[in-house]
């Protein structure tokens, strides 16, 4: 980063298991805290199966240069608002595989971070692979972040990888802000009935368990997964039930990250 950079919070987004909605969640915070009127970059730190283009019908976009450094590309939220997003979507061929190890890996981020221009950012959010093996803990500790976010399902199943990811998070000395517990239940558009599909409360029993903030849950929503294949983020959808939670969540954060 240059002196004309400045990053004043950096979240990431974690989960010791794939699938969970680390991505969805990262794309509808950093799209709701725009919203807010804060100036939001997005890093896409998951380098070899990156989505978040995808997510936000931007894929055919391409970072431009000021010479020497990459110039994010750039979404426009509304009139005066937007978002930066870096991705490696955006440097290769659709659906090419990046069969590299590790180190190149862990070199390209750090240059998403150092030598992309970010400009001045109230907030930077990260979204990480999943697992919690050596790539998450290098990304953890070489990203210098404030805070972290959990996300889990609720099975049983689903718990210990989470936990890890706690643990890791607690090891690298980066305060976890909260859990938040996605896939929570499903409620029939037809009946009205719930049905707890993936089980009930995991992600509050840990963060109880562990001593971190419950921020809230997520429920399954057709709607998310249309907003996902559609590129359009579902807390600009219509206002429901699911977006009155996800809202609840983000205040939740940036009261977490402001006290
Ligand atoms: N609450 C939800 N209701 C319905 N579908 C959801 C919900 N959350 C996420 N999804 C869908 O589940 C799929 C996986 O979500 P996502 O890509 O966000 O998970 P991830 O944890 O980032 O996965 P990975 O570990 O592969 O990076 C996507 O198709 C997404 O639209
Ligand atoms: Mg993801």
């Amino acid at each position: 980063m240059s002196g004309a950079d400045y990053i004043q919070h950096k979240i990431m987004i974690m989960s010791g298991k794939g699938g969970v909605g680390k991505t969805t969640v990262a794309v509808n915070l950093a799209l709701a805290l725009v919203e807010t009127g804060k100036n939001v970059g997005l890093l896409d730190a998951d380098i070899t199966g990156p989505n978040i283009p995808k997510m936000l019908k931007i894929e055919d976009e391409f970072p431009s240069g000021d010479g020497e450094r990459l110039v994010p590309v750039y979404l426009p939220v509304g009139c005066d608002h937007g978002i930066s997003v870096m991705s490696m979507a955006f440097m290769i061929e659709r659906d090419a595989a990046i069969p590299w190890h590790s180190p190149t890996r862990l070199g390209v981020l750090r240059q998403f971070v150092d030598e992309v221009q970010w400009g001045l950012l109230d907030y930077l959010i990260i979204d990480l692979p999943p697992g919690t093996g050596d790539e998450p803990l290098s990304i953890t500790t070489m990203l210098d972040v404030d805070g972290a976010i959990i996300v889990t399902t609720p099975q049983d199943v689903a718990l210990p990888d989470a936990r890890r990811a706690i643990n890791m998070a607690n090891e690298a000395k980066i305060p976890v802000i909260g859990v938040i517990e996605n896939m929570s239940g499903f409620v029939c558009p037809n009946c009205g009935i719930r049905l707890n599909l993936f089980g009930e409360g995991g992600g509050k029993r840990l963060a109880d368990e562990t001593g971190v903030p419950f921020l809230g849950s997520i429920p399954i929503d057709p709607m998310i997964v249309r907003s996902g294949d559609d590129g359009v983020p579902f807390v600009v959808e219509p206002h429901s039930s699911t977006v009155r939670s996800f809202e609840e969540i983000v205040e939740r954060v940036c009261d977490a990250v402001h006290t």
